[in-house]
């Protein structure tokens, strides 16, 4: 048979960019196997057999184009299903009447009919409904209320009129946010993947096993998962191990941490009414400090005696269950949002704090009430969608010194810290030490210590002496520069990693194997207080060059834009921002 079977492809409707729309074509001809046609509304109503798929709300991406089309001999069903990050429908039109060629989809995300003697299915790719199963979790009032709402969803969405959609599943279909999906909301993290970027990446990569070297809250292991790849990730923050480890354990979870969530309620709750001496111990100061020392100044002395109290209290509502579980998670995220960091100026520490007051115990309360519904929501996608998580192993460990054997991976996906560049960048590590004290992860004298093992850090001094010549350029000019010398050694350490990483990848690699190594398109260098430009640094051109120091083939650099997400924190933050994805490979294919 020669492709006779034709499968057409609506984009999610809140995409917001163009370079997600090129992203996903890139995507569905990897998934594939050939190319695809871009297709318009018009086109979208055409195709759409009896109207099934949803033709109302269409979002209209660059040059009209809602979703694609194409022509294929056999398609491979079930890794479409479990693979697409884009889509929200499939309708896959077979070339006979036998209708059996669907028995490998879900049945409660398709829809199967006999048309005109050519069997058709519609069908919601895992990606779409593990995106809304979080914007479900979010809105319902418990567990029960969530699966309930996403049974709802679901039967409204494969529905013989799914036209006539009600107010509330098209809020739902239609959230902007839509990252927290698989326990990816568990814990604030600043400069994390796009859940959905990261599934493409691995797609265009492709191969069985999956590695990211600066794994961060573990995007990447998270979705390789779900998408049938086993990986491994490796971080040198210990708060960020124990993040990605806390979220494959909920992955692999078989109704264990909702019971501990239970436990621990009714212990707080127990506090409360006085029925046990929790109370007693929550007003007590601490035993020992858990500020870190650069904060405690910075924290008037109230709310500093509040706060230890509070993580006082959830600590001893935590004993008994294995440090940095889930729910320890749980208070760190706490944590981290009563303290906002800002960094300011040109990046040498200096930051201003905000603290919400919000007390972090009622956060951890809010946390593990919406940790529950997506707990829940977790159990209903396994269940009606026969997926299984791959396993994922995560490694405290170093990415310039991997502790993995020499061609054992097929593909890596990973983004490194970012240049020490614009201001604040190279602090992350300071907004997360409240948390990693608390967790008894560092001491609270250790911070500076740890930020000057991370890549990135102001803290580091480095050689430029046998860098690309791009590479040396900036560093020759921060030297030159008044106001930028003090980086300048800081910044050649941070080329110097980024090589001795890039090296590690090209040992790990399986001969063939590929690498989405993803990084900020350009750096901007402003000066300060005027916002004038001085200097724009081509930052991923420079990635690349080090990549072939490194020993690795460039396959292409393909730019993604960006949406703003904050107005304020960055310089001239609305001109376009863009990412790159530096593709590579080890030796030919
Ligand atoms: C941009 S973040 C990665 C975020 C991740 N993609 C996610 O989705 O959460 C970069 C990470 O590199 C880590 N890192 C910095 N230096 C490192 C090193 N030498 N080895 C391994 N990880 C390092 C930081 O701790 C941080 O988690």
């Amino acid at each position: 048979m020669t492709a006779d079977w034709t499968l057409v492809f609506k984009l999610r409707n809140n995409i917001p960019l163009e370079g997600d729309v090129e992203l996903a074509r890139r995507e569905l001809c990897a998934l594939t196997g050939t190319t695809v046609e871009p297709i318009d509304a018009d086109a979208l109503r055409t195709l759409s057999v009896q109207g099934w798929l949803l033709p109302k709300d269409v979002a209209i991406h660059r040059e009209g184009t809602v979703g694609f089309r194409c022509q294929v001999d056999t398609p491979d069903l079930t890794r479409l299903f479990r693979r697409l990050s884009f889509c929200e429908q499939v309708l896959a039109i077979a070339p006979t009447a036998d209708a059996s060629v669907f028995r490998v989809l879900p049945i409660r995300l398709t829809r199967v009919q006999v048309v005109n003697g050519r069997a058709c299915a519609v069908f919601i790719p895992f990606n779409a409904i593990a995106e809304w199963s979080d914007v479900v979790a979010r809105r319902a009032k418990s567990p029960k209320d969530a699966t309930a709402l996403l049974d709802f969803l679901v039967d409204a969405l494969v529905a013989p009129t799914p036209a006539e959609l009600s107010h509330n599943v098209r809020t739902i279909i239609g959230a902007k946010q839509t990252t927290g999906h698989l326990f990816h909301g568990l814990h604030v993290y600043k400069a994390k993947f796009f859940p959905r970027m990261a599934r493409a990446f691995i797609n265009l990569c492709g191969g069985a096993t999956v590695l990211d070297p600066f794994a961060g809250s573990g995007t990447a292991l998270v979705e390789a998962a779900v998408m049938g790849a086993p990986s491994i990730g490796v971080d040198i923050d210990p708060l960020s191990v124990a993040i990605a480890q806390a979220k494959a354990q909920l992955l692999s979870d078989d109704g264990a941490v909702a019971e501990a969530i239970a436990d621990v309620l009714g212990r707080l709750d127990a506090s409360d009414k006085g029925q046990v001496s929790l109370f007693e111990i929550a007003e007590t100061p601490v035993a020992y400090a858990i500020t870190p020392q650069f904060l405690r100044h910075r924290i008037p002395e109230p709310e500093l005696r509040e706060v230890e109290a509070d993580v006082a209290a959830v600590l001893r509502a935590l004993r008994g269950l294995p440090a940095c579980s889930p729910l320890h998670i749980a208070l760190s995220d706490a944590l981290s949002r009563k303290f906002k960091f800002r960094f300011l100026g040109l990046g040498y520490g200096r930051f201003s704090l905000s603290i919400l007051p919000r007390r972090v115990r009622a956060m951890f309360v809010d946390n593990l009430h919406y940790l529950s519904r997506s707990l829940a929501v977790w159990q209903w996608l396994r269940a009606h969608t026969g997926v299984r998580p791959a396993p994922i192993r995560v490694l405290h460990g170093d990415a310039r010194r991997l502790p993995l054997a020499d061609a054992s991976v097929d593909c890596i996906v990973t983004s490194p810290p970012y240049m020490p560049a614009s201001s604040g960048r190279e602090n992350y590590l300071k907004s997360k030490a409240y948390a990693m004290t608390a967790l008894g992860l560092i001491a609270p004298d250790a911070v500076d210590a740890l930020e000057a093992e991370q890549i990135g850090s102001v803290q580091r001094v480095g050689d430029s002496e046998d860098l690309p010549a791009d590479a040396r350029a900036v560093v020759e000019w921060m030297q030159g520069d008044p106001t930028r010398c003090v980086k300048a050694a800081a910044t050649a350490s941070y080329f110097v990693d980024l090589r001795a990483s890039l090296r590690e990848v090209h040992r790990v690699l399986k001969s063939g194997g590929k690498c989405a190594y993803v990084v900020a398109r350009r750096h901007v260098f402003y000066r300060y207080q005027s916002r004038e430009v001085v200097r724009i640094v081509e930052s991923a051109d420079i990635t690349a060059q080090l990549a072939m120091q490194a020993g690795l083939r460039l396959l292409e650099l393909v730019h993604v834009e960006l949406q703003k997400q904050n107005t304020v924190a960055r310089p001239r933050s609305l001109d376009a921002y863009y990412e790159t994805i530096v593709l590579l490979q080890k030796g030919e294919a």
